[in-house]
C-alpha cells in the first residue's frame, strides 16, 4: 500500500486558511497556491536519491552530493493542476511538464481523454500527478491509469485537499502511488464539493464561474 501523508508544515497550513476563506480574490489565491506548491515539492522531493561527486570549492576538494540520475516529470490534470505547476517550478526548475485533459463520458461512464501530451521518457521519469482537488478521485484514478499504459513506473499525487473517498479510491486501484495532501478534508457533500474543502478550484484559479 502507498504512503498517505498530511503536509502539515505550518506554513502550508496557513496558507491553506487563505485559499479557503471566500474572500480570498483571484491574485492573491494564485500567489497563495503558487506558495503552497512550492513548500509542497519541497516536502515531496525529500526522498529522492542522491549520489557522491567531487568539485573544487575555492579552498579544495570537496566530497559533495547531487541528485541521482531520477528525473522528474510533473503531470498537471487539465484545467485546475496548471494552478500549481509554476509553483513546483520554481523548486525543479529542470522538470518536464506534461499534460491530461479528461473527462468521463456521461453514457459509457469510460475517461474519455481529450488531451495528453506527455514527456517522451516518462518511463524513465518520477512522476508527479498534480490533482489540487482529489473529491471522488475519478479523474485522478483515470490519470494514473493512463500514465501507467503508456509506460509510467514511479508515480506520486499530489494534491492540495483531498476528501478520504478519492484517498480510498487509489489505494484501492494504485496501491503502488504515494499520496500527498495539503489537508484530508470531512467528505464530500451532494454536488461532489470537498467540504469544508476550498470551492472549485479551477474557477478559483482562473476567475470562471
Ligand atoms: N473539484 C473542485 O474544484 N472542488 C471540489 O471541491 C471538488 C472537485
Amino acid at each position: 500500500m502507498g504512503k498517505v501523508v498530511v503536509l502539515d508544515h505550518p506554513l502550508i497550513q496557513h496558507k491553506l486558511t487563505y485559499i479557503r476563506d471566500k474572500n480570498t480574490g483571484t491574485k492573491e489565491l494564485r500567489e497563495l497556491v503558487d506558495e503552497v506548491a512550492m513548500l509542497m515539492a519541497f516536502e515531496i522531493t525529500r526522498d529522492l536519491p542522491l549520489t557522491d561527486i567531487t568539485v573544487e570549492t575555492p579552498i579544495q576538494q570537496a566530497k559533495t552530493k547531487v541528485l541521482a540520475g531520477k528525473k522528474i516529470g510533473l503531470i498537471p490534470i487539465l484545467r485546475a493542476g496548471l494552478g500549481m505547476v509554476d509553483g513546483m517550478l520554481n523548486l525543479i526548475p529542470a522538470a518536464k511538464v506534461g499534460h491530461v485533459g479528461l473527462y468521463r463520458d456521461p453514457e459509457t461512464l469510460k475517461p474519455v481523454e481529450y488531451y495528453i501530451k506527455l514527456p517522451s521518457d516518462i518511463s524513465e521519469r518520477e512522476l508527479i500527478v498534480i490533482d489540487p482537488m482529489l473529491a471522488t478521485g475519478g479523474s485522478a484514478n483515470d490519470a494514473i491509469e493512463s500514465l501507467k499504459k503508456r509506460g509510467a513506473k514511479k508515480i506520486r499525487l499530489m494534491c492540495l485537499v483531498a476528501a478520504p473517498e478519492g484517498v480510498e479510491l487509489i489505494e484501492k486501484n494504485h496501491p503502488d502511488v504515494d499520496i500527498y495532501l495539503g489537508a484530508l478534508d470531512e467528505g464530500l457533500n451532494d454536488h461532489g464539493y470537498i467540504v469544508p474543502g476550498i470551492g472549485d478550484a479551477g474557477d478559483r484559479l482562473f476567475g470562471t464561474k
